[in-house]
């Protein structure tokens, strides 16, 4: 449990300060921005779909906190090469995580991903974590408008 609280201090501490990806992209892409009410960060997410569906590049930029920042760039990183199917289910199984006391997915299966669990007994921050992952739904159904956390 220490190691997997050391894992999640440095991978959110290093992504949250470097965040990967962090960039405007070229068209084309899909597009949405995301909105947390409660603190009032904001985040706009770029993703660019091929013509096999596969996800060739996400990219994110914005202001947020270091949960929020740190599961952005983990995002982008764990997308690549993924069919948008994939990466909807991945959005799914990740906030399932965080909200669904019922949720019965392994967190292993999430890879880094999974060092956001501990999160869920903070329900302010799972708006941090959550954040990317609605945007990142809302751009690949193609809803350009803000979405927020609530
Ligand atoms: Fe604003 Fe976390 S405090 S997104």
């Amino acid at each position: 449990m220490n190691e997997l609280r050391e894992l999640y201090q440095e991978l959110v501490l290093d992504h949250g300060k470097k965040p990967r990806n962090y960039r405007p992209m070229d068209e084309p892409y899909r597009h949405s921005v995301g909105y947390n009410p409660v603190c009032g960060d904001k985040l706009s997410l770029f993703v660019r779909v091929n013509e096999s569906d596969v996800v060739e590049d996400v990219s994110f930029q914005g202001t947020g906190c270091a949960i929020s920042t740190a599961s952005a760039s983990l995002l982008t990183e764990a997308l690549k090469g993924k069919t948008a199917t994939e990466a909807m289910d991945l959005m799914r199984q990740f906030t399932a995580m965080l909200i669904d006391p019922e949720n019965d997915t392994d967190p292993d299966a999430l890879g880094k991903l999974a060092v956001f669990e501990g999160v869920k007994d903070f329900p302010v921050r799972v708006k941090c974590a959550t954040l990317a992952w609605r945007t990142l739904e809302a751009a690949l159904d193609g809803r350009d408008t803000p979405v927020t956390t609530e």
